[in-house]
């Protein structure tokens, strides 16, 4: 069973600036919930019971975020205001699941995942990135099916034009079978298409607790950050099989300012 997920949420968000200068961007809006509810709902629905968020120091309003906030709860409950308290009790909810873990050196995806290998009790774990928001139907939830099924780790995996291979993962596999992808090899953001695959890594991973050791030797690759994608290949070389999923639901690139835009129309209220 897949209890635990990760949410590596300490990187700095460049690609969101200027607006992620001071908000994280896992705290921007996205219809009527932030980007992270909408993370943390999907795990919740996936049946996790422990969410580890990856923060660092200067990322700590997010924890403030979720904490509970006496004066505005007494506020509010003084103006009958049942609606906002409402609000209120459903953000400090979170808490039952919530853990959280420092890394306070942006110093990659792996090394965040890394910095989790105390608190993971489990066999096999999640992973979601944040920037990736899927709607319409539970990415998590499809890929812990896959895992329950085959006992194998699972990528997440869409369709990507030749122009968006240089900005994602990229996957070479053996065979599809329906929306199962047998993954013989992975790439971290290659300048041009690899092979003949336009199969990108999207951020949902089913992930086993032997790769800890694996991130640890793993030295620095793309943009001289330790890269999840570069141990798990490690991984797929020593006759792990991984397998991509292609979802069903639909993808939201919340991780640059146009994509963020695009997002934000499709929750429009009208
Ligand atoms: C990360 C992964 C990359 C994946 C992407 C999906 O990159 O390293 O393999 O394709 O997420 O969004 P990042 O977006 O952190 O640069």
């Amino acid at each position: 069973m897949i209890k635990e997920a990760i949410i590596p949420l300490a990187g700095l968000g460049t690609r969101l600036l200027p607006f992620s200068k001071i908000i994280p961007k896992e705290l921007l809006p996205l219809g009527e919930k932030t980007i992270l509810e909408h993370i943390l709902d999907e795990c919740i629905d996936a049946g996790i019971s422990k969410i580890i968020l990856v923060i660092s120091k200067k990322k700590e309003i997010i924890k403030k975020y979720f904490n509970k906030d006496n004066y505005l709860s007494k506020y509010l409950i003084n103006k009958e205001d049942k609606l906002s308290l409402f609000k209120l009790k459903k953000l400090e909810n979170y808490n039952k699941y919530i853990k959280y873990v420092y890394q306070n050196e942006p110093k990659g995806l792996g090394d965040a995942i890394f910095k989790c290998k105390k608190v993971i009790k489990n066999n096999f774990f999640l992973v979601i990135l944040p920037d990736d928001v899927i709607i319409k139907y539970n990415c998590s939830k499809e890929i812990i099916q896959i895992h329950n099924r085959y006992k194998n780790s699972v990528i997440a995996s869409k369709k990507v034009t030749n122009k968006e291979v240089s900005r994602y993962g990229m996957i070479k596999y053996l065979k599809i079978n329906n929306n199962k992808i047998y993954i013989s090899d992975l790439v971290e953001k290659p300048k041009k298409k690899i092979s003949s695959s336009n199969f990108a890594i999207i951020g949902r991973y089913i992930l086993p607790k032997t790769i800890f050791p694996i991130i640890k030797n793993t030295k620095k690759g793309k943009s001289s950050e330790v890269q999840i994608t570069d141990a798990i290949k490690k991984l797929i070389n020593k006759n792990n099989s991984f397998y991509g999923c292609i979802f069903k639901g639909s993808y939201l690139d919340c991780g640059t300012v146009k994509g963020y835009n695009k997002s934000i129309n499709k929750f429009r209220i009208l």
